[in-house]
């Protein structure tokens, strides 16, 4: 079993996590900076400087054997405050940095929003706000025209993380816990988002194609045998997973995901979402003339049954049930024997992967193309001695094993296209600031140097050889 000759291998980035020069070029704010600055935790600046050193790190992408990477565009360096004049300077740094992708032979991957909102339309209730998601769609409108080079579009990245870290665990802006009226309201906004600019880019007659990457966490009952834990897995798939995939992927929201979302709401005595019923319209438009998912998948969740009040605790120490996740009307998380964790508690399943591909495949039967656009293991690393290479064998063994699946599901004839590594280089995390790095280049924060981990070298291999090499 090999990866074809055209399967696209690339590091995937984001914005805001990559960029830094938060104020350069009149970048307006976005929902993030008022937010960290609050926290007082960490600070995005400088990141790892690619506004300035993309050059640096596509001839790097290069050189390690990649043809293809994931960036996103800021909407806050196009449209400062989120709509009216374009701001040339932003305009112009994008088409550079695409045209370096081409002289590096890298196809680049353009998500449109990646976590990064302008602060202007945050505060006027950012996904929630109807008016909002016009903004969104005009500014998406003037990417297609504008960025013409561009042959793969994504519209939105992991609306799930958006909506739930956003108004259920409260760990995006703005921090809301357990308003799971707010949450799926936001899940359904934004698949209508996302459907409207999938509508434009197709009625616009854009060359090219047009995707969005969901973050997937295939959810296990806890004991498969209790009933109690089979029903909690189903509610917590359904807050995670099932709203964005019956939305995007099918158009339409099954019966069953309707009733568990009602479930949810009405065992939190909160009000159910208002659906228009023409919205379902451009749902189902846009799912039929979607070309590609990207499934971006890192862990598995296994649920108990759970009767008690919400409470969440993420303190990522790495030991089992160290992370608290209590949802009212859902269930508990726990991790079975026999699960290796991140130091991040996240329960590592390679199969996991596998088996949301294969979800896919068998319930929805619209998909074109699937792409792996996010994988990869975050951990803790040190500046490697002079004239050593970073031995970061825990990140190969997670990413062969992810791969493997992979392999297997091309195997059985489901259509994945390509895989990025999160991440191509270290870079800003969300909530972890400059901690938890995922790299195949180690990143120097001090300095902005780049040291290739044994990871990239290993990876070089399988981009050489389609094989996965030991
Ligand atoms: C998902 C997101 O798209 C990315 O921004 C994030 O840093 C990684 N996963 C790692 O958590």
């Amino acid at each position: 079993m090999k990866f074809s000759i055209d399967f696209y291998f690339g590091g995937a980035t984001a914005a805001f996590q990559a960029e830094g020069a938060v104020k350069e070029d009149n970048k307006g704010q976005v929902l993030w900076e008022p937010f960290l600055e609050r926290q007082g935790r960490f600070d995005p600046e400088p990141a790892c400087d690619f506004y300035h050193r993309y050059p640096e790190d596509l001839k790097l992408s290069h050189d390690f054997g990649l043809n293809s990477i994931r960036i996103s565009i800021a909407w806050a360096r196009i449209f400062p405050i989120g709509a009216g004049k374009p701001e040339q300077a932003g305009v112009d740094y994008y088409h550079q940095m695409f045209a370096e992708c081409r002289k590096n032979g890298i196809e680049p991957f353009v998500t449109l929003h990646h976590f990064d909102t302008p602060e202007t339309l945050h505060q006027a209730g950012d996904w929630l706000n109807p008016d909002n998601i016009e903004k969104y769609v005009a500014y998406a409108k003037f990417c297609f025209q504008e960025f013409s080079e561009i042959n793969y579009w994504i519209t939105i990245n992991e609306p799930t993380s958006m909506a739930v870290q956003q108004y259920t665990t409260g760990t995006f802006p703005p921090g809301e816990k357990y308003n799971f009226h707010k949450t799926f309201q936001a899940e359904h906004n934004l698949n209508l988002a996302h459907a409207r600019v999938v509508n434009a880019f197709k009625e616009m007659g854009i060359a090219g194609q047009i995707g969005v990457v969901h973050a997937l966490q295939t959810v296990y009952p806890f004991d498969p045998a209790k009933d109690g834990d089979i029903h909690a897995a189903k509610l917590q798939d359904t807050l995670d997973n099932r709203v964005f995939l019956d939305g995007t992927l099918a158009g339409e929201y099954g019966t069953e995901t309707l009733a568990l979302m009602n479930e949810i709401l009405a065992a939190n005595q909160q009000a159910e979402i208002t659906i228009n019923p023409s919205e379902m319209d451009e749902l189902k438009q846009a799912a039929q003339q979607l070309d590609f998912v990207g499934v971006n998948y890192y862990f598995s969740k296994y649920m108990k049954e759970y009767h008690g009040i919400s409470e969440t605790v993420h303190n990522g120490t790495g030991q089992k049930g160290s992370s608290i996740s209590r949802l009212q009307g859902i269930g508990e998380s726990g991790v079975p024997d026999g699960i290796e964790m991140t130091d991040w508690d996240w329960p590592i399943n390679p199969q996991g992967l596998y088996d949301q591909l294969e979800r896919i495949k068998t319930n929805y039967p619209l998909v074109k193309d699937l792409y792996i656009t996010e994988n990869g293991l975050g951990l803790k690393e040190e500046k490697p001695a002079a004239g050593k290479i970073l031995d970061d064998q825990k990140r190969i063994d997670y990413i062969r094993l992810h791969l493997a699946e992979v392999l297997r599901a091309i195997n059985d004839g489901i259509n994945v296209k390509g895989y990025f590594v999160w991440s191509l280089q270290d870079m800003f995390s969300w909530t972890n600031g400059y901690n938890k790095r995922y790299g195949l280049f180690f990143v120097d924060f001090e300095t902005q140097q780049r040291y290739p981990k044994k990871s990239a070298h290993w990876f070089k291999k399988i981009t050489e050889t389609g094989e996965l090499p030991e």
